[in-house]
């Protein structure tokens, strides 16, 4: 597989997720997000991402938020594909289950999580998932990978991070539970690595597999570089392509590098305009940058 349009010079190959509002109703593509994502592809991006998408409706973290928890979702985000190859870019999608981290008008049933304490954000008590339940929605998420799989997309981006229901499960301070998905790392870790080994039986196993994952100050409160480096290792080892870190706003280069340390895949940043030689040295360790609005105020 080629990627002639992202090694080119001076120019933005990507921009970081934007969750628009955009899809119909019923998580489906809708007219407005074909354009939307199709604009980017026609100006020149090399790598157009698409915004957190539900793997299931009791994920969702806006009301019009994009789905792909059912095989119907997958003509219209194959449609978006399609249009984005026609000028050379190549296409990702993120897959995301928000937990607690949202609100039932939104998703109109009662939000789960991996223990039924809240968010303090959004307040709501939600219920704390069955293990039987909690082997459902790593389906959900193996399900949704096996659609972006049909629509041709190239990229699965897995969202672990923003206290979002991965999150929530590798978190000690949000996840309480008593299973074999709770208590230490490796139980903690069970539930993102149950999900990743899944997608990696679905699909080739050149297709790339991303993920995000939150800083070590991140919306979920808490975890060590030292945790964080042991769960990008057994992310590498269940397949892995790339880890993106999800920092905080600022120049945390420094975090990226000392993960990099644990593993030989690439890890991406959140990138700020750092200067050329900084930038420079961040490439030569296979450390990346994605450019978020902040590019705009620099
Ligand atoms: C309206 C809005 C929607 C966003 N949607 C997503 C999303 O779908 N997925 C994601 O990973 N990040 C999302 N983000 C986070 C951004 O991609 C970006 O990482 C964040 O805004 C930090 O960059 P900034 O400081 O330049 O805003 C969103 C941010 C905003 C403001």
């Amino acid at each position: 597989m080629g990627f002639p349009k992202l090694l080119s010079p001076n120019k933005i190959e990507s921009l970081e997720p934007m969750g628009t509002n955009y899809a119909n109703q019923d998580g489906s593509v809708s007219q407005r997000l074909i354009d939307y994502h199709v604009a980017k592809a026609k100006g020149g991006f090399g790598f157009v991402i698409i915004e957190a998408t539900a793997v299931d409706p009791c994920g969702k973290t806006i009301a019009n938020q994009l789905g792909l928890w059912s095989n119907e979702h997958i003509a219209g985000v194959k449609k978006i594909v399609d249009e984005c190859h026609k000028y050379g870019s190549k296409v990702s999608v993120q897959l995301c289950h928000a937990g607690r981290e949202t609100n039932a008008l939104i998703t109109d049933i009662h939000l789960v999580s991996s223990s039924a304490t809240p968010s303090p954000k959004c307040l709501e008590i939600p219920s704390e998932l069955t293990t039987e339940e909690v082997y459902g929605i790593i389906q959900k998420f193996v399900d949704a990978a096996r659609r972006c799989w049909d629509a041709s997309v190239d990229a699965v981006e897995v969202h672990a991070a923003y206290g979002y229901l991965i999150d929530q499960f590798l978190s000690s301070r949000m996840n309480k539970r008593v299973d074999e998905f709770g208590g230490n790392l490796e139980n903690r870790m069970r539930f993102l690595l149950l999900i990743i080994q899944g997608i990696r039986q679905q699909v080739d196993n050149a297709y790339p597999i991303i993920v995000r994952i939150s800083d070590e100050e991140g919306s979920s409160g808490g975890f060590s570089i030292t945790e964080i480096s042991t769960i990008v290792r057994h992310l590498e080892d269940a397949g892995v392509n790339a880890i993106l870190v999800s920092t905080r706003p600022g120049y945390l280069a420094y975090l990226a590098e000392k993960i990099k340390k644990s593993v030989k895949i690439p890890v991406i940043i959140k990138f700020l305009l750092l200067p050329l030689a900084d930038t420079l040295n961040l490439i030569s360790q296979r450390i990346f940058g994605r450019l978020a609005r902040r590019i705009w105020s620099n």
